[in-house]
C-alpha cells in the first residue's frame, strides 16, 4: 500500500490529485491549514486529514509525528502555493513588487517546500519506493519567460515566477543529493482555480494528470526533471 501526502490538498489542483490517487489505490493524506475545510475535503475523497500549514514549523512538525505514527510515508506532493494576485485579479508588475510581496509568495512556495521536504524526508528514506512531485510551475522557465515567441513571456509579475525557478533549482538540487528518492518538478499547465481566479483554460483533471503520474513514478522512473504532460520542459 502507498502512502501520499499532498499539502495544499483542499481544493484545486491538489484535491483533483487526491481524487485520482485514491482512485488508484494510494491512501491518501489531505494536507490543508484549515481544520474543517480539509477534513471535509478527506470525507469526501475517503482519504485522511491531516492539518499542516506549510508556513508554520510547529504545524509542520506536528503532521510529521502523526504521519509516522500511522505508518510512514511513500510518496510527498509539494502542491501547496499562492500566487498573489490584487483584489482585480491583475497580477502586480515588477514596478509594484515589494520585498514583503516576495517575502509572502517564497513563504509558501519556497521556504515551504523546504520546510515539509526536511520534516518529511526521514519518513520517505524508510519507504521502499520514496517519491517527491514539487507543483512547479511553466513560468519557473527562465528559457520560456525570456523567449518572446512564448505566451509566459508577456506574464508580469516577478514574486511567483522566481519562487517557481527556485522550486526547479531544489528540486535539482535535492535530486542530486537523494539518489535513492525520485523527486521530480512539474508544470501543470494553466488551469481553472482559485489561484489565477479561474481565469486557467485547463480543468482541473488535465491539470492534475502530470502530477499524479509523477506520484507513481517507480524506483527506476525519472528523478530531477522538469516536465508537464507532454514531456520535458526547458529550465
Ligand atoms: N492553476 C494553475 O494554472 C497553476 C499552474 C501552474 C502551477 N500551479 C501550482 O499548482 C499548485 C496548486 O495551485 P492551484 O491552482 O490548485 O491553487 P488553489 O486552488 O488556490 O489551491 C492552492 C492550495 O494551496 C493551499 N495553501 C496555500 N497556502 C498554504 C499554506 N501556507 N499551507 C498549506 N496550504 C496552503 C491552499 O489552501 P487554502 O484553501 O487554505 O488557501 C489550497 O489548498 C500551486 O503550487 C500552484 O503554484 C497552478
Amino acid at each position: 500500500m502507498t502512502t501520499t501526502l499532498i499539502t495544499g490538498a483542499n481544493k484545486g489542483l491538489g484535491f483533483e490529485a487526491a481524487r485520482q490517487l485514491v482512485a488508484a489505490g494510494h491512501t491518501v493524506y489531505i494536507g490543508a491549514r484549515d481544520t474543517a475545510r480539509g477534513r471535509l475535503a478527506a470525507e469526501q475523497l475517503g482519504a485522511r486529514f491531516v492539518q499542516l500549514d506549510v508556513t508554520d514549523d510547529a504545524s509542520v512538525q506536528a503532521a510529521a509525528k502523526t504521519v509516522e505514527a500511522d505508518g510512514g510515508l511513500d510518496v510527498l506532493v509539494n502542491n501547496a502555493g499562492i500566487e498573489l494576485r490584487g483584489e482585480d485579479n491583475s497580477v502586480p508588475g515588477a514596478a509594484d513588487l515589494t520585498a514583503d510581496q516576495m517575502r509572502t509568495v517564497f513563504d509558501t512556495n519556497v521556504f515551504g517546500l523546504v520546510r515539509v521536504t526536511h520534516a518529511f524526508l526521514p519518513l520517505l528514506r524508510r519507504s521502499a519506493a520514496p517519491v517527491v512531485v514539487n507543483v512547479g510551475s511553466g513560468l519557473g522557465s527562465l528559457t520560456r519567460l525570456s523567449d518572446p515567441d512564448h505566451p509566459g513571456y508577456a506574464y508580469p509579475g516577478v514574486a511567483y515566477p522566481a519562487s517557481k525557478t527556485t522550486v526547479n533549482a531544489l528540486t535539482v538540487q535535492y535530486a542530486k543529493a537523494f539518489p535513492q528518492l525520485r523527486i521530480n518538478a512539474v508544470e501543470p499547465g494553466f488551469t481553472a482555480t482559485d489561484l489565477n481566479g479561474r481565469t486557467g483554460v485547463q480543468t482541473v483533471e488535465q491539470g492534475a494528470e502530470i502530477i499524479v503520474r509523477m506520484a507513481q513514478a517507480g524506483p527506476d522512473g525519472p528523478t530531477g526533471t522538469y516536465v508537464d504532460a507532454a514531456g520535458p520542459l526547458p529550465w
